[in-house]
Parts: C-alpha cells; sequence; structure tokens
C-alpha cells in the first residue's frame, strides 16, 4: 500500500468548515486505500504564543475530533508531533539545506510577519516551512492532503527532499500535493473572497465544527451574497452564492449542477436555510461523539501514545538513515 500523510494544527477549540471540506473528509476517505498517517503539529502550533494549559486541551480536542470525523486509530497512526522527537531533529538537518532566500518567499510567513511586524514574528515561525517539510519526509508518503493554502509548503518539501536526495543519496520519497479543486478553498461568508480562517477580523464569517448549531445556521443565514437573484456557481461574479453551493454539494453529496436546477425560481433564502440544515445536521452527531472521546481522557491519550509509538518506528528509521548520510557517527 502507498502511504498518505497529513497534518492538522492544535490552535482553535473547534476545526472550522474549511478545514473539514479542504482536507479533512479526505483524510477519513483515503484511509481505505493508503497506509495513513495523520497527526497534531504541536511544534507548529508554538510558532505563535499559545497558553500551556490552552494548548494541551486543544491538542486532546484535535484528536477527538479526528476519532469523531471516522479517522480510525486501528487502521491509521493518529499522534500528536512533539510525542516523536524525529521532527525536531530532522528540521535541523533540512534548514541546513534551505536558503535563506527560499525561506524568506514563503508567502504564508510573509502575510503572518507581517501582521505581527518583523520584530514580533519568531525564528520558529520563519522556519515553520522547514518543520512542515521534515513532518512529511519522515515518513516517504506519496500523498499529502491539503488545501490549497498549503500549496507553496508542499513545493517547498519536494524541493527539498529531490536537494537532499541529489547532494547526498536517494533517500526520500518525491511527494505529491492532494488538492482537491472545488473544496481547496472555503471562502469566510462575511467576505467571501477570503478563506475561512480562525484568524480573520471576525468570526462572523467562520462555521466551527464544535459551535452551537443554532449560532451556526444563524451565520449562514446572514452571510454575503449579491443583488441578483439567480442561484448560479460563477465564483467570479457570485463568490458568495458559489461558497454556499460548493458546501451545500460537499454536505449533501449533490453535484453542483443538481442544485443548480434544483433552485431555479428559487430564493437565496432558502438555499441559506438548505445549507443551514445540512450543517447542523452534520455537526449535531458529531459533536455527541467529540464529547465521547473527551470524556475518557485516559483512553484518549493511551490512543496517541500508540500512535507515536507506531509513528517513531518509521520516523527512527529515516533519521538514521539521514544521520549516517550526512556524515553524523551513529549512536
Ligand atoms: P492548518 O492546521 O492551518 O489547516 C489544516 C488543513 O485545512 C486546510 N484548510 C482549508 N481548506 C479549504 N478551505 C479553507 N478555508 C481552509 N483552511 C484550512 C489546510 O490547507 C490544511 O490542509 N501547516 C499545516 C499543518 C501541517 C501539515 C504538515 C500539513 C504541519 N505539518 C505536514 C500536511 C503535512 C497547517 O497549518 O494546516
Amino acid at each position: 500500500k502507498q502511504r498518505v500523510l497529513s497534518g492538522i494544527q492544535p490552535t482553535s477549540d473547534s476545526f472550522h468548515l474549511g478545514n473539514y471540506l479542504g482536507a479533512l473528509q479526505y483524510w477519513v476517505r483515503l484511509q481505505d486505500d493508503f497506509e495513513a498517517l495523520y497527526f497534531i503539529p504541536d511544534l507548529h502550533a508554538i510558532t505563535v504564543p499559545q497558553d500551556p494549559k490552552q494548548l494541551r486541551n486543544r491538542t486532546r480536542t484535535a484528536a477527538a475530533q479526528l476519532l469523531a470525523l471516522g479517522i480510525d486509530p486501528k487502521r491509521s497512526t493518529l499522534f500528536v508531533q512533539s510525542q516523536v522527537p524525529e521532527h525536531a531533529e530532522l528540521t535541523w538537518v533540512l534548514n541546513c539545506i534551505t536558503g535563506f532566500g527560499e525561506a524568506s518567499r514563503m508567502t504564508q510567513f510573509k502575510d503572518k510577519s507581517a501582521k505581527q511586524g518583523t520584530d514580533n514574528a519568531t525564528v520558529g515561525l520563519f522556519t515553520y516551512p522547514v518543520l512542515m517539510a521534515a513532518d512529511i519526509l519522515l515518513y516517504r508518503p506519496h500523498v499529502v492532503p491539503v488545501g490549497e493554502d498549503q500549496r507553496q509548503h508542499l513545493e517547498l518539501t519536494r524541493n527539498l527532499a529531490q536537494r537532499f536526495n541529489t547532494r547526498y543519496k536517494k533517500t526520500f520519497v518525491v511527494p505529491e500535493a492532494h488538492i482537491v479543486s472545488g473544496t481547496a478553498k472555503i471562502y469566510d461568508l462575511q467576505d467571501p473572497t477570503s478563506k475561512m480562517s480562525k484568524s480573520a477580523a471576525t468570526d462572523a464569517g467562520l462555521l466551527n465544527l464544535l459551535d452551537d448549531p443554532k449560532i451556526s445556521a444563524k451565520k449562514i443565514r446572514s452571510a454575503v451574497t449579491d443583488t441578483e437573484r439567480e442561484i448560479r456557481y460563477d465564483p467570479e461574479t457570485k463568490a458568495g452564492v458559489s461558497n454556499l453551493l460548493v458546501i451545500l454539494s460537499s454536505l449533501t453529496d449533490t453535484p453542483i449542477v443538481t442544485l443548480e436546477k434544483d433552485y431555479v425560481g428559487k430564493g437565496y433564502g432558502e438555499l441559506k436555510g438548505d445549507v443551514a440544515d445540512a450543517l447542523v445536521e452534520f455537526v449535531t452527531p458529531l459533536q455527541a461523539k467529540v464529547q465521547e472521546y473527551m470524556d475518557d481522557q485516559g483512553e484518549l491519550d493511551r490512543v496517541l501514545a500508540a500512535g507515536a509509538e507506531r509513528a517513531r518506528e518509521i520516523a527512527g528509521g529515516t533519521l538514521a538513515q539521514v544521520y549516517d548520510r550526512v556524515g553524523f557517527l551513529a549512536r
């Protein structure tokens, strides 16, 4: 079996619908055909300040959400990044083959550091994409399912893999990004030209999976649309309506063309009502499952410990090879 790997940060109290539609729904599906490794990058989380108690809680909540969404720890390896020390160790080696200019060109770093001011941005934030490359290359996956915003990081990962392979000896698999067009970028309900994100100025356009479903329904009913009346998929001129169509299509597993036909002669109010219903139907049972996993913290921690142990078997092998090829003494 080929291998798939991906990660999602524990930086908020809930995953949002963009995370689910852009990435997590594929994580669940890919388990059927791939040997899957999924992890929670808490080392990445501390590239911006985190409250320790909150981080610990969010890491567990992230794991509970992944289990509730259908990540099956019997088939897939689910782990927390900091419990596998090889991630930090490989990062150092990769830091030493990454160009300063190359890292400076990463748009996510440029955006985030511009927001915080260069003096407040940390070196950790700067080297964030290199840590991400290490996350991936340690496991030699063929496929990495992510949303559009991670494309450039995947490209860097591919470049670093090729560079190491050329400079030393073929060591890494050059991974492919798995970015599904259509859901690769879910947009903010209030600002449908920006991606849905936990760091938006207001959370009025953000649908969190663990929020009170009534609040989410209300946000959907207040979503920004346009002054026409026609329900049609046209992201260029009808960003808000198109985003709602993508969400409804994914949640109900109905092609967009079918939806367009169904809504001929109907108004935006009706569309929003249906999106709200579909979301409530999706999150209500999910929230109950997340609560069950959170209620048994001992079991949750055991699942993660077992996952870390399995991950280390793979990561340890790759790191030993890398250290040898770089010229370090055996330990
Ligand atoms: P993160 O935690 O920000 O997001 C997790 C996944 O959700 C996708 N995503 C979206 N997809 C569609 N529409 C949106 N509005 C939207 N917002 C987020 C992201 O593209 C991502 O797939 N750096 C990564 C975490 C990471 C990682 C890795 C991923 C660390 N190491 C190794 C893959 C492999 C990140 O911050 O994702």
